[in-house]
């Protein structure tokens, strides 16, 4: 039988930036018509080597071939050029566009032929199952029609390779099933697909190979159906886990918060929350299920008094907290710790460092006019310490660092003060898995 020749391979592909190897000899085989999964940690280098198949980094070693031939990617027209087509996480569409504008962008065409254009984005969305209005403006569409768009860019451009970078981490699971069904019509037709995540169960639908990749290195290239998420899981954090779950054992106390009749709007005047009820009680977890935007972020908003109450009721330990804002929680001593869904804006404060961050929710009083830093500054050394942040002093803006870095404040944070109740949205969203583990203990 003659060998299969990669449709990419990547060798020995080596890129640092300053004294960080994002890269260190990345070696990857990608052939038609699979779909191929980059499975690592954050920071494991996933992003940088699509941005050097992509052409927008060039590698400072190591080389790529298309079919056998080597290429030179020397910026993302390059890519594009030999089929290979990147969707990036944050999309890079023009708003005030339409979809055709946005298809046709930066490409000579001729009135004459809009016609044929038309044509060919119709056959397109009919081969691979893509839905798009190509008259709607990109600022009226969901996130999902704006990804059909971008990939329906890229294969208007002949895109044989298409590249997800994370792509389902704001999809609901319906838009994830729409976007692996298009996955799978175009592996059928031929095309390979290089997958980004690290949701285990995507991965594990979705893929027909892995390869895990673990501080710029790649670890191992795995048959799906020949492996599982606990090997995978130990390859990409280099050590055994354990992954399961052991719930203590908490006795369950008395009534802790009681919703009655709760009714809250979204920033637009728009009622989201309509008449909610329920109650928690000591040592008990409630979990709020429902995908994104269904009035779970102005509900836990509402809850840690950032966000107008319209009617109803919220009592905490016998108090009322309706019409209360964080700042008289603290002074009255209401023990309330809040991971909001976006950590900078609600939770913490971008430009401020970690020892203000961590005075905004000091039960220190304001009576005195010096607030002592000092025992705060204590505080944000211990947590750099215990929770391995990565960041160049606790001075600094926290606005710098990374997803993870910034939400492991907010985590150590709110822990720290030990709440009697805590709300969390998304807690773990950004951190690795050895570190889940550790907030879970
Ligand atoms: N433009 C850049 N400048 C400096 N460091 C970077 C840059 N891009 C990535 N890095 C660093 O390279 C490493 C790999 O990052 P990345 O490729 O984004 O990982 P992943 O996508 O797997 O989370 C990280 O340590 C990251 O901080
Ligand atoms: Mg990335």
């Amino acid at each position: 039988m003659k060998e299969r020749v990669p449709l990419i391979s990547v060798k020995n592909i080596c890129k640092s930036f300053g004294t960080v190897k994002a890269c260190n000899n990345i070696n990857l085989e990608i052939y038609e018509g699979e779909i191929h999964t980059l499975l690592g940690e954050n920071g494991a280098g996933k992003s940088t080597l699509i941005n050097i198949l992509s052409g927008v980094y060039m590698a400072d070693r190591g080389s790529i071939t298309l079919m056998g031939e080597e290429i030179k990617l020397s910026s993302p027209k390059d890519s594009i050029k030999y089929g290979i087509g990147t969707i990036y996480q944050h999309f890079k569409l023009v708003d005030a566009m339409t979809a055709r504008e946005n298809i046709i962008l930066g490409q000579k065409i001729s009135f004459r032929k809009m016609r044929d254009v038309d044509l060919k984005i119709a056959e397109l969305c009919s081969k691979y199952g893509i839905e798009l209005e190509l008259d709607k403006h990109v600022e009226d569409m969901s996130v999902g029609e704006k990804q059909n768009l971008e990939i329906l860019k890229v294969l208007f451009r002949g895109a044989k390779v298409l590249i997800l970078d994370e792509p389902t981490t704001v999809f609901t699971p319906q838009e994830t099933e729409k976007l692996f069904n298009i996955m799978r019509k175009m592996k059928k037709a031929g095309c390979a697909v290089i997958f980004i995540s690290h949701k285990m169960d995507e991965v594990m639908k979705i893929s027909d190979r892995i390869t895990v990749l673990r501080k710029g290195e790649t670890v191992k290239t795995l048959i799906k159906n020949e492996t599982n998420p606990k090997e995978l899981t130990e390859l990409m954090v280099g050590a055994a886990i354990d992954l399961s779950i052991k719930k203590v054992d908490a006795k369950i106390g008395r009534q802790i918060l009681k919703i009655s009749n709760l009714k809250v709007n979204d920033d637009d005047g728009t009622n989201v929350i309509k008449d909610i009820s329920f109650s928690v009680r000591e040592g008990e977890i409630l979990g709020i299920a429902g995908i994104a935007g269904s009035g779970q972020r102005e509900l836990c908003e509402a809850i840690a008094g950032v966000r107008g109450v319209k009617h109803g009721e919220i009592v905490f330990d016998g108090e009322h907290l309706e019409g209360k804002n964080p700042r008289e929680f603290i002074k009255r001593g209401i023990s309330l710790g809040f991971i909001p869904e976006d950590r900078l804006g609600m939770g913490l404060i971008g430009t401020m460092d970690m020892v203000d961050n961590l005075l905004l929710k000091s039960y220190q009083t304001e009576d005195g006019i010096l607030i002592n830093r000092k025992p705060l500054a204590k505080k944000a050394l211990e947590l750099v310490k215990k929770l391995d942040i990565k960041t160049p002093g606790i001075n600094y803006p926290i606005k710098n660092l990374s997803g993870g870095n910034i939400q492991k404040i907010l985590l150590g944070r709110e822990l720290g003060l030990k709440p009697r109740l805590l709300i969390m949205a998304y807690p773990v969203r950004g951190l690795d898995i050895t570190r889940v583990i550790l907030f879970t203990i």
